[in-house]
């Protein structure tokens, strides 16, 4: 066999730009490409002009662009995580959750499937603190929610078990195990940012059919996260902002307080709500499997305010806390008290009781990971309570939301792939 041999124009440091696994391991880029990369077929040299430079970028990306929704034009800042929080004044809040928790977790009917079960075995800790009697110990298990699998399931704030990624370096590194997963984390997020000011007409969408050169001229440019945003407040005319009640969220820096995945996420869902209210002060919105609550916190802060969560105890908790902190305790109400605050935390063992409307019921990523009983539960229940579901969710899973209504008669449907993430559907559904 003939023995492989330097190319004349291998260029050392473009082999390294090009094949960041190979800068990672620190080893000395010929040797690397004469034992491995020639049979790999790596590049070792850049290309000429923009285009092609522009390309191979592009190409290290690998199978990550999948996730964009255009090509990055720009270099993305960064990750930041949130800082310390200094202390609170939150005892009056902590026991209120404590109490709701106890009442949920009483009427609790564990077995319904793998939320209910895995999570609560998971969680036994933080299920120990909020019913037990030591409110300093509940109060450290809300207050620090990245130090343990509390929210591991619904929110990216928290510690992995043991032998599981952090969702998003799991989804990332799965796709391209070159390139560092904070790295793609960053253009993900920057990549959802745009889609939403484009939505809200913020920005002009891309064109990529005549506009290709433009991107190709932006590709060094850095990111400004805050410009976007300034951008899109001049359009919807409501002030931002990012809260972070909790130290070590991941996500971009901005004036407006750290960005992650599941508040891009839920800006647009907030903004959505809001738009179907048509401006109605008096909308009233349920949601089902809610995670923290972080949609509920942008409806309020785009104008819709009377606004009821259903979810399993230990959410309830975490959304009790999150939206008790970010909105203030005067404005949530919990399981069992009689507030007439708009925000309302229920758990699912009261909606077997709960007669009334709604102008809508929203469900995100939610409906298709329960038991496909369990969900009909929550359809049968739509069906009474309100005439109009949004729902935003995958096709993955066995069973699908349009299998809830696909052939139901008088029930309508809008379908349109979710333009905030890619694999999931928006559909609105009517009667
Ligand atoms: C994958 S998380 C999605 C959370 C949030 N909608 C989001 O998109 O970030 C699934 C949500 O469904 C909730 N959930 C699971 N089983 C439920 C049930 N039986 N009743 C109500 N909520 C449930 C979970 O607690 C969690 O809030």
């Amino acid at each position: 066999m003939s023995e492989a041999t330097l190319p004349e124009d291998f260029d050392a440091e473009a082999y390294l730009d090009l094949n960041p696994d190979v800068k990672k391991a620190c080893v000395e880029p010929a040797a690397h490409y004469l034992a491995f990369g020639h049979k790999e077929h790596r590049s070792y040299k850049r290309g000429s002009d923009k285009r092609s430079r522009f390309l191979d970028r592009i190409g290290s990306l690998e199978n990550f662009v999948w996730l964009l929704n255009r090509i990055p034009g720009y270099m993305a800042p960064a990750l930041h995580l949130s800082k310390p929080v200094p202390a609170q004044l939150d005892q009056d809040l902590v026991r209120r959750v404590m109490a709701a928790y106890r009442r949920a977790y009483a009427a609790f009917d564990a077995g319904a499937g793998f939320w209910d079960v895995w999570h609560q075995s998971l969680k036994k800790p933080i299920h120990d603190a909020l019913s037990g009697s030591n409110i300093d110990a509940a109060a450290q298990v809300l207050r620090d929610p990245a130090s343990s699998p509390f929210f591991w399931g619904f929110d990216a704030v928290a510690k992995a078990p043991e032998g599981s990624q952090e969702p998003h370096q799991h989804v990332l590194s799965r796709l391209n195990s070159k390139v560092d997963w904070r790295e793609l984390y960053a253009l993900w997020l920057c990549d959802s940012l745009t889609s939403f000011a484009e939505i809200v007409g913020a920005r002009r969408v891309d064109y990529p059919e005549i506009e290709i050169d433009k991107t190709l001229g932006g590709r060094d440019k850095p990111f400004d996260v805050d410009s976007m945003l300034d951008a899109v407040e001049r359009e919807i005319g409501v002030e931002i902002s990012f809260p972070n009640p909790f130290p070590e969220e991941l996500g971009l820096r901005s004036r407006r307080g750290i960005i992650g995945f599941r508040s891009i996420q839920s800006i647009y869902q907030g903004w959505r709500i809001a738009q179907l209210s048509n401006g109605n002060p008096d909308f009233k919105v349920m949601e089902i499997g809610a995670g923290l609550g972080r949609t509920a916190y942008f409806a309020h802060l785009f104008g819709v305010k009377n606004y009821t969560i259903v979810d399993l105890p230990l959410t309830n908790a975490a959304q009790g806390y999150f939206l008790g902190r970010v909105l203030g305790e005067k404005e949530i109400s919990l399981g069992g008290e009689s507030s007439s605050a708009s925000v309302r935390i229920i758990a699912n063992s009261d909606i077997a009781m709960h007669s009334e409307s709604y102008d809508l019921i929203v469900n995100v990523d939610s409906w298709t990971e329960m038991m496909s009983d369990v969900a009909r539960e929550y359809w049968d229940f739509a069906r009474k309570a309100t005439r109009t579901v949004l729902s935003i969710n995958h096709e993955y899973n066995p069973h699908t939301v349009s299998d809830l209504y696909k052939g139901v008669n008088g029930v309508r449907a809008t379908r349109h792939p979710y333009p905030m993430r890619r694999g999931y559907i928006e559909e609105l559904i009517s009667w």
